[in-house]
């Protein structure tokens, strides 16, 4: 346990395990919730990073459908693709569990047992729209039909994917199955149903009061529209034989499972409890210690779940679990200009980026946090990628690296030279970038994601434009040829040190290099190499992206459009 009595439990949504991860993934949740937890990890905070696959639902039900495959055998497929591709990308959970897990099953069920014994929840009989021919009541994805707010045909019977609307299926016009494309009859079905409206005073004032000032825009926007509307009492179970089973002893009736958006977001506490039995660390520091910051990265269309669902229930078990002090999401990154589809396989997939881009997992955390949509959507397209990567990181920071190694090695067989006395532009320097730590760090509390990384690649520019400057190599004294590449050296130092929340694998490429260890956040000063240090052995930090590549990314696009 480390010394601060703080304790954050990070967590990131737990993605579906129907589908690899893309760049709007990255991009949106895992990129920023892996920089901030980077970050609070190097500042000495007990941090936990939490996140799983989502493995019930519709969703993995209907790609199981799609890949003539048992469901059991899709969630295990991509649960490890997803599992495996995070860690390639540098984003180290604490615990990355999964919601078919036992211990999830256990959670789940208890959570649903205590608000029945409570009274809670109720039941309730309704009519719902049945496929005939399936044998299937149609919830959330299994039935669509034309979208009430915008029109669109195909919307789903949860979500409008276009306008965003969420929707139940009666709210569709003229509603067909998603399973067989038949017109659904109504059948009665019994369920239970948790009374949100019961705790809209309760988010009112969480929300509209405590929180309206410190949460983004779009995040309070949205649940603002949600509570000014009234809210409603919601289902929280389904009949589908995909998803984990109401106890038959309990509720007596069979093939209801619990709805998935009830269970997957216990999957945070039922992950975090799985990580402190392998730890021996008691998991109610952080999620009943009232000092605990929660934390949760999720992507735009989870927003009412985390902020209005989850805490209700939450509340509505009253076991003392925390609320989330914040709750983030980003806006949308798009592709070439249209929007990422999973179904129509309009998207860069993490495992074939890296497959084609090997060890360059950095060039595209870069990418991705500088165009993050963390006020509107946003474009990802590979010109971009290739200029920015060529550009910025290939021909400022590493050309600025590598300039400043090989001149030391020139010039003091690698060993960190003794300055002479400082010009009045290094004290500058040196008196700015002591400043950078504190300036970086602020921006990154702030959940200021881009922006920090412009922050730091200033720094990198304003070791670049100084060393070009100076020319130390037509300098003839040797003295000053030694204080430039000192100051240059602690520029590299310092990059070296700070490039770690935002690029993983180069920050350590880079300590390797100047055999130095990292250091705490605050520890990181304007003079981190000491003269006589002794340097290890260069290496280019960052590859130039070629046209031939650029080229073969197009042509994927190219095939998948015809
Ligand atoms: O949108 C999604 O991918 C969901 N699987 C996110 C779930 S987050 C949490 F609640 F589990
Ligand atoms: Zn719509």
């Amino acid at each position: 346990m480390k010394k601060s009595n703080k304790y954050y439990t990070v967590t990131a949504a737990l993605p579906y395990a129907n589908g690899p991860i893309h760049i709007g993934h990255l991009s949106g949740v895992y990129f920023p919730a892996d920089i901030f937890v980077r970050y609070l990890r190097r500042n000495e905070k007990n941090v936990i990073f939490i996140c799983g696959s989502d493995e019930h639902g519709v969703p993995i039900a209907i790609q199981a459908k799609k890949e003539k495959k048992k469901p059991q055998e899709i969630v295990n497929k991509y649960h490890k693709m997803i599992k495996d591709c995070f860690i390639d990308f540098g984003i180290i959970f604490d615990n990355y569990s999964r919601t078919s897990s036992k211990i999830h099953y256990r959670i789940s069920t208890s959570f649903f047992k205590k608000l029945h014994v409570k009274k809670k929840i109720f039941e309730k009989i309704s009519n719902q729209y049945y496929d005939e021919k399936a044998k299937q009541f149609l919830a959330d994805r299994y039935i669509s039909g034309t979208c009430p707010n915008c029109q669109v045909l195909e919307a789903y019977g949860d979500q409008c994917e276009n306008c965003g609307t969420s929707l139940n299926p009666e709210d569709l016009i003229n509603p067909k199955s998603t399973l067989s494309g038949c017109i659904p009859i109504l059948k009665k079905t019994k369920h239970w149903y948790f009374p949100l409206d019961k705790y809209q005073k309760f988010l009112e004032k969480w929300i509209l009061t405590d929180h309206k000032k410190d949460w983004k825009i779009n995040v309070y926007g949205q649940v603002k529209s949600w509570l000014d509307q009234g809210l409603q009492p919601r289902a929280i179970t389904r009949d589908l034989n995909w998803g984990i089973p109401i106890p038959y002893s309990l509720m007596k009736e069979r093939g209801k499972v619990l709805y998935v958006w009830f269970e997957a977001p216990i999957g945070y506490i039922s992950s975090t409890i799985e990580w402190a039995k392998q730890k021996k660390v008691d998991w109610k520091l952080y999620w009943k210690y009232k000092k605990t910051k929660l934390i949760q990265f999720i992507g735009k269309d989870n927003i009412v779940f985390h902020c209005i669902i989850f805490p209700a229930i939450l509340k509505a078990h009253n076991s003392g679990y925390i609320l989330p002090d914040k709750v983030l999401a980003n806006e949308f990154l798009h592709l070439e200009n249209k929007k990422i589809s999973t179904s129509k396989n309009w998207a860069v997939w993490g495992h074939e980026y890296l497959k084609d881009f090997p060890n360059q997992q950095d060039s595209l955390r870069y990418i991705l946090i500088a165009n993050m949509p963390e006020k509107k959507d946003n474009n990802f397209n590979w010109k971009d990628f290739q200029r920015r990567n060529n550009t910025e990181l290939v021909s400022i920071f590493g050309n600025f690296v590598n300039r400043s190694l090989t001149l030391v090695k020139k010039y003091n067989n690698g060993i960190v030279p003794n300055p002479g006395i400082f010009s009045t532009r290094e004290k500058k320097i040196l008196d700015k970038i002591k400043n950078y730590p504190q300036y970086i760090g602020d921006l990154i509390e702030s959940y200021k994601f881009k922006e920090s990384l412009s922050c730091f690649m200033s720094l990198a520019k304003l070791g670049n434009k100084y060393l070009t400057e100076e020319e130390p190599w037509k300098k003839k004294e040797k003295k000053r040829v030694d204080t430039i590449i000192y100051i240059s050296l602690q520029i590299v130092g310092m990059l070296a040190q700070l490039a770690e929340p935002f690029l993983p694998y180069t920050s350590e490429k880079l300590l390797n290099i100047l055999r130095l260890k990292t250091v705490f956040w605050n520890q990181i000063k304007e003079k981190t190499l000491c003269p006589g240090h002794l340097l290890g052995d260069s290496k280019f930090l960052f590859e130039k992206i070629t046209n031939e590549s650029i080229e073969k990314q197009f042509k994927k696009l190219k095939k998948i459009q015809n």
